[in-house]
């Protein structure tokens, strides 16, 4: 019970390494094998609009790609005197979306024409209550006056401005794509107004894709839909009025061979951990962890909205990489350089609220990306808290985390610190101070410090810090914390009646490391002595 209680302890935030001090220069930008860039590199300066690559657009309909639409392959079904027979589905979009939209019934029926086949099944009572009831008069004629007229024209400018065939990223790829934030700006407008072909229904071609037509944004009178609304209006209206200037790279990583857990003779890194703050605020130039579904984006265009799905709003361009990321696998993450962010946001779930557009002032680097790293990892979701402490379980988390954490080829000195928190113990039900020793072993192993983000919770804190303390002082290896997370598992849990085991995790490792009696790991001669 002290008097003056702290908000954080471990090491100082400040010395911990970030963005973009920490790092060595970068090689020149230029597309290879495994980097798909879209833009001429060539032309690339600070404070001008990246130039697209290739100069006319090139069309790619096969299972390598995303089929656009603008592609001459999206047809359209039409229906004519004589039977049937087929019209450019672009066109269609086009006419549609040109024919002057005054009101959300004209946005509705706009969209609607070119997804004939869900107009009975598409909601668009969001839409409408924020056109009717949320928005001030004054509100409501820039939007219709000048920011839907300018995303209409955003989205059918894709193909002179998505030029270059856009790679799926799937399962097992290692490959990276650099795009313009102006050419996420018009894919995401294309989002907007559901244009993207084989994205609507569950059984398509894409079923392990997240979805990417905003349909579901505008479905239903839940006030949630109402501040998304707000908060990617807010993003249009900004990109809209001004070009935005940078690229962002997606990086789909897969970890072929995972440490060897059991023989680590890793001790663990610098801890800062804090109840106050978030990742995105206080963790800025640091690897921030997205708190991920596997279909990366989660319920950001639908009802979601905790940790991700707020991210991808503040951020919208995150959302674009549900284009083309198909669901990530247990070895696999979604690495995401120079995101911007355009909106601030109050509240958490059922309270969040839209509050303000963001002026983004993080640094750039070489590659005109802001120094913004997010890392997307899915947690697992348990239903029953003792499955998490099952050996295949804890490894898995393990191997996900250093996945999202380790960088080929990187020297610990250039490598930020991991901002994270409470990761998969929210919505997948995960045990805080479980998952928090998982991300301190997969960091140490990737050889990087943390910034911990308890999100208020200052007992949390206080455990986690103490822990920390006790197992560097103790020199106590990652190996030797696996072999004791192990037997916490065949001790504690295995043949637990409960719903909880009677020793708490830490409580059982504070007694196995300091009590000589049980010298039973592979390093614990050492370790204990
Ligand atoms: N900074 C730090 N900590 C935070 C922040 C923040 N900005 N926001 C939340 N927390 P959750 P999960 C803390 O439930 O359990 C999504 O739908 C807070 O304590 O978002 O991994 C995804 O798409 C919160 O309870 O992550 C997945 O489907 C905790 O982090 C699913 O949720 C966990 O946040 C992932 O669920």
């Amino acid at each position: 019970g002290a008097l003056f209680e702290r908000g954080w302890l471990g090491t100082p935030i400040d010395e911990l390494n970030r963005m973009p001090q920490c790092a060595p220069p970068l090689p020149h930008l230029k597309a290879t094998h495994s980097h798909t860039v879209t833009i001429r590199t060539d032309f690339l300066r600070e404070g001008e609009v990246p130039v697209p690559h290739p100069s006319k657009f090139k069309d790619a309909w096969d299972d390598g790609a995303v089929k656009m639409p603008c592609s001459e392959k999206n047809l359209f079904p039409m229906e004519t005197e004589d039977g049937g027979g087929v019209q450019s589905r672009w066109e269609l979009i086009q006419t549609s979306l040109r024919g002057g939209l005054k009101s959300s019934l004209d946005v509705r029926d706009a969209i609607l024409r070119y997804n004939t086949a869900h107009a009975k099944k598409w909601d668009f009572t969001a839409l409408n209550l924020l056109c009717t009831e949320y928005l001030e008069q004054s509100e409501l004629q820039p939007l219709f006056d000048v920011v839907l007229p300018a995303m209409v024209e955003l989205a059918l400018s894709a193909p002179v401005l998505c030029t270059m065939p856009i790679p799926l990223l799937k399962s097992r790829m290692n490959h990276s794509l650099t795009l313009s934030q102006e050419q996420i700006a018009c894919l995401l407008a294309n989002s907007f107004f559901c244009t993207f072909p084989r994205r609507n229904s569950r059984k398509s071609e894409y079923n392990n894709y997240p979805e990417i037509n905003f349909y579901r944004l505008f479905e239903g009178p839940s006030p949630r839909k109402i501040e998304k609304l707000k908060t990617l209006l807010c993003y249009f209206r900004r990109v809209t009025q001004t070009k935005p200037k940078g690229l962002v790279t997606f990086t789909r990583q897969t970890l072929n061979t995972p440490p060897n857990w059991e023989s680590s003779k890793t001790l663990l890194k610098r801890l800062h951990v804090t109840c106050e703050g978030t990742i995105e605020d206080d963790g800025y130039g640091m690897l921030q962890v997205d708190f991920a579904n596997r279909f990366v984006g989660g319920g950001v265009t639908g009802h979601g909205l905790v940790q991700e799905e707020i991210r991808f709003l503040i951020n919208p361009e995150l959302i674009v990489s549900r284009l083309f990321t198909e669901a990530l696998e247990s070895n696999e993450c979604l690495i995401v350089t120079g995101t911007e962010q355009y909106s601030k946001y109050a509240g958490y779930a059922e309270s969040f609220k839209w509050k303000d557009s963001h002026k983004d002032e993080t640094a750039r680097d070489d590659w005109q990306r802001r120094c913004t790293e997010i890392v997307a990892i899915d947690a697992l979701r348990f239903r029953h808290f003792l499955e998490q402490f099952l050996p295949e379980k804890m490894t898995r988390e393990l191997n996900k985390a250093y996945c999202g954490f380790f960088r080929n080829n990187a020297n610990s000195k250039h490598l930020s610190a991991v901002a994270t928190g409470n990761w998969g113990c929210g919505a997948f039900g995960g045990d805080t101070r479980l998952k928090a020793l998982i991300q301190l072993m997969a960091a140490a192993e990737a050889g990087r410090d943390v910034a911990y983000f308890t999100f208020g919770d200052a007992q949390l804190m206080r455990d986690v810090h103490e822990i920390h303390t006790f197992l560097t002082g103790r020199q106590v290896t990652v190996g030797r914390l696996y072999y004791l997370l192990n037997q916490y598992s065949s001790s504690m849990c295995k043949n637990c009646r409960t719903t909880r085991p009677d020793v708490s995790l830490y409580s059982f490792i504070y007694e196995r490391v300091s009590s000589p009696a049980s010298a039973d790991g592979p390093d614990s001669a050492k370790d204990s002595g």
